[in-house]
């Protein structure tokens, strides 16, 4: 196989925009086998610093709800955008997998390798997702970084949100964006004494 068809996975893969992600999603089957693929991934000290939560079905509308409720029972005004954009925040995709780091504090392994371990997981799921056929898209809003949102999540002291990870079939086109080529990302290290070829 030729060099771009082994990396097909890794370059086929973009973003599809949440709100062009309609059903089906992947099927029950799928998201089992995504996931464990998806944590096949690099994790020092085998700590296995993260979990998943899945939001599908009801359960995607309810959070939608549970974050207005929550913001306007702390007097936040919101305007009927604000208000409709987090309602439909988890409802367009048939699958949102939150990916939650579980970090433990003063370990050897320090805490952004812990983050870094997550964050992993959640490119996976992308890649993993679009391998599949579907379109996917890494999330995160003001609802991964605010403390009541993240209770309504059950997340414990010690946890965060890296990633919602919006899976779906996409409903329209997707614009490609450039890349960054070879030179912009790569310049060889050599010692300062060695002299250049
Ligand atoms: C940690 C992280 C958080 C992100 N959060 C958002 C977000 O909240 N809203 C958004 O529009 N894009 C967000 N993105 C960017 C998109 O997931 C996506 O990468 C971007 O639209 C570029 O598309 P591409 O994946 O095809 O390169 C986030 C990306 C990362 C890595």
């Amino acid at each position: 196989m030729s060099i771009e068809g082994k990396l097909k996975p890794l370059t086929a893969r973009h973003s599809t925009p949440s709100r062009l992600l309609g059903a089906p999603g992947p099927t029950e089957e799928e998201v089992r086998a995504l996931v464990e693929a998806a944590a096949r991934v690099s994790d020092h000290g085998r700590l296995q610093p993260w979990r998943l939560l899945a939001i599908h079905g009801e359960a995607r509308g309810a959070l939608g709800r549970a974050l207005v409720a929550l913001r306007e029972a702390r007097g936040e005004v919101l305007d009927e955008a604000a208000r409709s954009k987090d309602l439909q925040r988890f409802a367009h995709a048939p699958l949102v997998l939150a990916v939650i780091a579980r970090i433990t504090p003063e370990h050897k392994i320090p805490e952004v390798e812990q983050l870094l371990s997550a964050g992993a997981l959640a490119q996976n799921l992308l890649i993993g997702a679009c391998a599949l056929g579907y379109g996917a898209q890494w999330l995160t809003g003001w609802p991964a970084y605010d403390s009541q949102a993240q209770r309504t999540l059950g997340l414990e002291a010690n946890e965060r949100i890296v990633a919602f990870i919006h899976i779906g079939t996409p409903q329209g086109e997707v614009v490609e964006r450039d890349r960054p080529r070879y030179e912009q990302l790569v310049c060889d290290w050599r010692p300062a004494d060695m002299p250049a070829i």
